[in-house]
């Protein structure tokens, strides 16, 4: 298939694209910049100049397509209300860029990327749970949207991400680990028995291209290897590659010491894979989050 990555060059997006080639896909990938560009012709992918705010790109990139895979996103925190809303409408301009009357003329795929959200009090979140209901805090419509425009030409499915991890990037404990590293403090919450799902970012990428060749309408799939890890154990990882004290603290201090990201921290993020697993045929084999996080290499620039 050729398939058009938004987020090509990013953490997930740069390990979908060879996971994709070296299945026999060709991928066209979005960037915005030389370096981006140069990245991807390396790897064997085609390029697509564009933006997430320039909605004729992401048509034209996906008209051209049998698939589109969406990661692009602006990591920007402090204005992330308005960077869902540019998601919503980058999906709904990809969703109307594979409703072009294709070449083929059979149905057209879009993977939109979620997150597995919150924890439900007394049980893990499943695939079959609806997207958490979007809020101040967590105002993202990636999924509602990715909703929007399934079509009987455009097939959709939702891929969510719990904190995706290798040795140099963990989803939000990326995050964590500055606050640490900032303050000389690696904190939790309480007691810190609040655990977040996580998985390796290379069986996450395999689940995308399986979604891609497998997957079926309307699905979500959970890239979730671990369906929690305690925030205890993440801050003490955390505290021995920094060297720094570990510390509990309540939550009217985590606001101060957390800043935007208090919100997260004292939360419970656990999630299930088990459906995926289950539909998919998807296999995780990648290290633990633990074990990652112990092997970073936390004074190197
Ligand atoms: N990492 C995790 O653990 C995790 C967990 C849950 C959900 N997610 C979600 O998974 C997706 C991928 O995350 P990631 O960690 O791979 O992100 P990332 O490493 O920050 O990469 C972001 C990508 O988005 C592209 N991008 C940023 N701003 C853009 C813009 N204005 N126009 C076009 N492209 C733009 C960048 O491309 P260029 O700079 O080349 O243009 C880059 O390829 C995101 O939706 C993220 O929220 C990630």
């Amino acid at each position: 298939m050729r398939v058009f990555v938004t987020g090509a060059t990013g953490f997930i997006g740069s390990a979908i694209v060879p996971e994709l080639i070296n299945a026999g896909h060709q991928v066209l990938g979005l960037t915005r910049s030389d370096a981006g560009a140069a990245s991807l012709l390396a790897a064997g992918a085609g390029v697509h100049r564009g933006d997430l705010e320039d909605l004729e790109s992401l048509r034209s990139g996906a008209a051209v397509s049998d698939a589109v895979i969406h990661t692009a996103f602006i990591h920007d925190f402090s204005k992330f209300a308005a960077n869902c809303e540019i998601d919503r409408r980058a999906i709904e301009a990809l969703g109307a860029g594979l409703s072009t009357p294709g070449v083929s003329g059979s149905q057209r795929t879009l993977i939109v990327t979620s997150g597995t959200g919150p924890g439900i009090p007394g049980r893990l979140r499943t695939e079959d749970d609806p997207p958490f209901p979007s809020s101040a805090g967590m105002p993202r419509v990636s999924e509602e949207a990715a909703a929007s425009v399934e079509s009987p030409l455009v097939r959709v499915s939702v891929v969510r991400l719990p904190q995706v991890h290798d040795r140099v990037k963990q989803g939000l404990i990326t995050y964590l680990i500055d606050v640490a590293r900032k303050t000389g403090v690696s904190a939790y919450i309480g007691d810190g028995l609040n655990r977040w799902a996580a998985g390796p970012v290379l069986d996450a990428a395999q689940l995308y291209r399986l979604a891609l060749e497998k997957g079926s309408a309307g699905a979500h799939y959970h890239a979730v290897a671990e369906e929690g890890v305690p925030l205890r154990e993440i801050a003490e990882s955390i505290g021995r590659g920094l060297n720094v004290p570990v510390v509990s603290m309540s939550p009217e201090q985590a606001g101060e010491h957390f800043g935007w990201l208090a919100f997260f921290v004292g939360f419970d993020m656990s999630a299930s894979g088990a459906l995926t697993q289950q539909r998919l045929g998807w296999r995780p084999t990648g290290p633990g989050l633990i074990s990652d996080l112990d092997q970073m290499r936390y004074f190197e620039a």
